[in-house]
């Protein structure tokens, strides 16, 4: 490495903000480890001094801002577009994050293939597969690739060069963290390289107005490389953040135009990604018959009902503490679930690994699951199955009370839909007008739960 090459870019510590010549494990300021970023030298003084002879932004009344009803593009697959919010912002920079393997590719390639023929340009930029690979692809799937725009590149110069000379509608990039800018000296992947070429990415989109996608890939750890700084670029974050057999749950973590949260299910088939018309009937579709341990939570994820099922298992601990292990569910919470069974149930977990289980790959994160969960851990350790047309909804305090929810009624209205008998809801939940072939089950607390389940 020249002594030059040297010079064009220093580190600086995401903490305190010092500045070193060469990447170390620890600041040498703030003695904090792993927080070292590269970024471009002089970057942040110029940041901060603001530029004299350019044309300077100009202050407007709000009022007089044009196009405040943002428009937006179908891409034509519904159930992505509802993801998105209604359809994708033109000047938009979307994260869709995942691990390898679930589907990212095979979704953008399937939503430029249906923007082209909506007649919107696009150019796929991948710097994973060549065009062979991706053809092969296209082929596989139901819609027609054919006119999408091919390009097999890495450097953020190069992809930005051809963008403003095909000027896409829309511009997919697959994946950041193949790209690489010569700003930066750190190998394609690295922190400064995924923070930098987004931002670079991010500038060019409220420019240009082309949308842009990123795709990004999710360790098992979780996260996305670079992964704060990342989600706070971009204006949108999708995650495929489950898989079950051939279905995957894409969600809106982060929205700037749309509800966060909102949740789109597929299923993966010959042909590609097909959105899935009834998630509910999907998510109950493997239930067994009449075993213990399994309640169904009547839940809105972003702005849609879902009923889910929750499993939980409850056996005598052989070695050592006993385990608490949760899938698609807090563990946290779950542990202080269990503290308030123990305590304002009596319900003894000291002895009991215990197992939660959310089916179908979602991750519950509304409050509302916690008496379907409390219902499902009672039911497993007294090996009492639940009545199979009951739905629960509520939230739980550490005084044993069922808490108040969010749009109960709605919840309600989707398990009559789908055939439910009772709704176990909390007291002050109870719809004014419920929907028919629905009995509503008020509880004030958990002795009240105990009584109408488990006893
Ligand atoms: P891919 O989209 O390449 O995932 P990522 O980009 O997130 O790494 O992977 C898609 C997987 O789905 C791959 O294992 C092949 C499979 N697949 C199908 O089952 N049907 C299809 O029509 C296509 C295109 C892929
Ligand atoms: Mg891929």
């Amino acid at each position: 490495m020249s002594a030059v090459a040297r010079t064009r870019t220093a580190y600086f510590c995401a903490d305190c903000g010092n500045e070193t010549a060469r990447w170390q494990g620890q600041c040498p300021a703030c003695e904090a480890w792993n927080t070292l970023v590269e970024e471009p030298r002089g970057a942040r003084a110029e940041a901060a001094v603001p530029h004299a002879g350019a044309a300077a932004a100009v202050p407007v009344r709000l009022e007089e801002v044009a196009g405040a009803e943002t428009e937006r593009w179908l891409t034509g697959l519904d159930e992505f577009d509802f993801v998105l919010g209604g359809g994708l912002v033109p000047g938009s920079l979307v994260l869709v994050g995942g691990e390898p393997g679930i589907g990212k590719s095979t979704l953008l390639l399937q939503v430029a293939a249906r923007l082209e023929t909506l007649g919107r340009s696009t150019l796929y930029v991948s710097g994973e597969e060549s065009a062979a690979q991706t053809r092969l692809r296209a082929d596989r799937l139901s819609e027609s690739a054919g006119r999408v725009t091919f390009l097999a590149e890495t450097s953020l110069e190069a992809i930005l060069a051809r963008t403003a000379a095909l000027q896409p509608a829309v511009l997919f990039v697959d994946s950041i963290q193949t790209v690489r800018t010569e700003a930066l000296e750190g190998a394609p992947g690295s922190v400064g390289q995924v923070r930098e070429c987004a931002a670079h990415l991010q500038r060019e989109a409220k420019e240009s107005g082309t949308a842009i996608f990123l795709v990004g890939h999710v360790t098992k750890g979780g996260m996305v490389a670079g992964p704060k700084t990342l989600e706070h670029i971009v204006d949108t974050v999708l995650y495929f953040e489950g898989a079950a057999l051939d279905h995957r749950v894409l969600r809106a973590s982060k929205n700037r135009f749309g509800a966060a949260d909102e949740l789109g299910v597929f299923r993966m088939g010959q042909g590609g990604l097909e959105a899935v018309a009834n998630p509910s009937e999907l998510f109950l579709r493997e239930r067994g018959t009449g075993a213990s341990g399994s309640a169904v939570v009547a839940t809105i994820e972003g702005t849609r009902p879902l009923l889910v099922e929750v499993q939980a298992l409850c056996s005598k601990a052989s070695y050592g503490a006993a385990q608490r292990v949760a899938n698609g569910f807090d563990r946290q919470r779950l542990t202080l679930l269990l503290a308030v069974l123990e305590r304002r149930a009596g319900i003894a977990f000291g002895e009991l690994d215990v197992f939660l289980n959310v089916a179908g790959g979602v991750r519950l994160a509304d409050p509302a699951a916690d008496l379907a969960v409390a219902a499902a851990l009672g039911s497993a350790v007294f090996d009492r199955a639940l009545p199979r047309d009951a739905v629960f909804l509520g939230e739980i305090g550490l005084g044993g009370e069922v808490r108040a929810v969010s749009q109960a009624e709605r919840r309600v209205a989707e398990a009559a839909r789908m055939g439910f008998a009772t709704a176990y809801l909390p007291t002050r939940s109870v719809p004014a007008a419920p929907p028919d072939g629905i009995a509503l089950q008020a509880l004030p607390d958990l002795a009240a739960l105990s009584r109408a389940v488990w006893q």
